[in-house]
């Protein structure tokens, strides 16, 4: 199958992340393109899955990887399998502190792109990567890359039955 794999990333780590998924597509013998969310959608026609992610700001989705999947509905990738991502963090330390963090957190871009997916009536995966920062600007989290290949593997094993 080919899939495109659609990023919004201001520091890098959401780049990383789309990489990893396009190499491990590679590596379940698929083909994946990664694209900036903000550049122009390529022809659809051939394109079996997309993946869109972004990072969570201010507890919202970036309006591009929004915006992306408007089009994608608009040119009629309704039919096709979605699934969304992000990047998030750093988390607090304590318990209580993460309890306080808890909406800048949940339900994070992935969540609330996820929501817009099933609304625009787009085939999205139920599950959704979140991949945590250590940093406000990265970089990920330790095993965080293993946890996206883990993720796209799944995704692409789910589709292709
Ligand atoms: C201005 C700003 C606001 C942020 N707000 C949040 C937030 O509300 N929740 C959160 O989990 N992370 C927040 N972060 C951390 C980002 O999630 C982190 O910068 C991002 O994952 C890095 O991905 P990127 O390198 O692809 O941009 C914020 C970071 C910045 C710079």
């Amino acid at each position: 199958m080919k899939g495109l794999v659609l990023y919004r990333s201001h520091y890098g780590n959401t780049k990383q992340v789309a990489e990893a998924i396009a190499e491990a597509a590679g590596a379940a013998g698929h083909a994946a393109t990664v694209q900036d969310v903000r550049r122009q959608l390529p022809d659809l026609a051939g394109v079996d899955f997309v993946l869109v992610g972004c990072p969570t700001r201010m507890a919202r989705a970036g309006v591009s990887a929004k915006a992306a999947l408007r089009r994608l509905r608009a040119r009629s990738f309704a039919g096709r399998p979605v699934a969304i991502f992000d990047t998030y963090g750093p988390l607090p330390k304590t318990p209580e502190e993460l309890a306080d963090a808890k909406k800048w957190i949940d339900p994070g871009a992935a969540g609330i792109l996820h929501e817009r997916a099933q609304r625009l009536g787009l085939a999205v995966y139920p599950s959704t990567l979140r991949c945590e920062v250590t940093g406000m600007k990265g970089p990920l989290a330790e095993h965080e890359i293993e946890k996206a290949a883990t993720f796209a593997k799944d995704f692409l094993a789910a589709i292709s039955r």
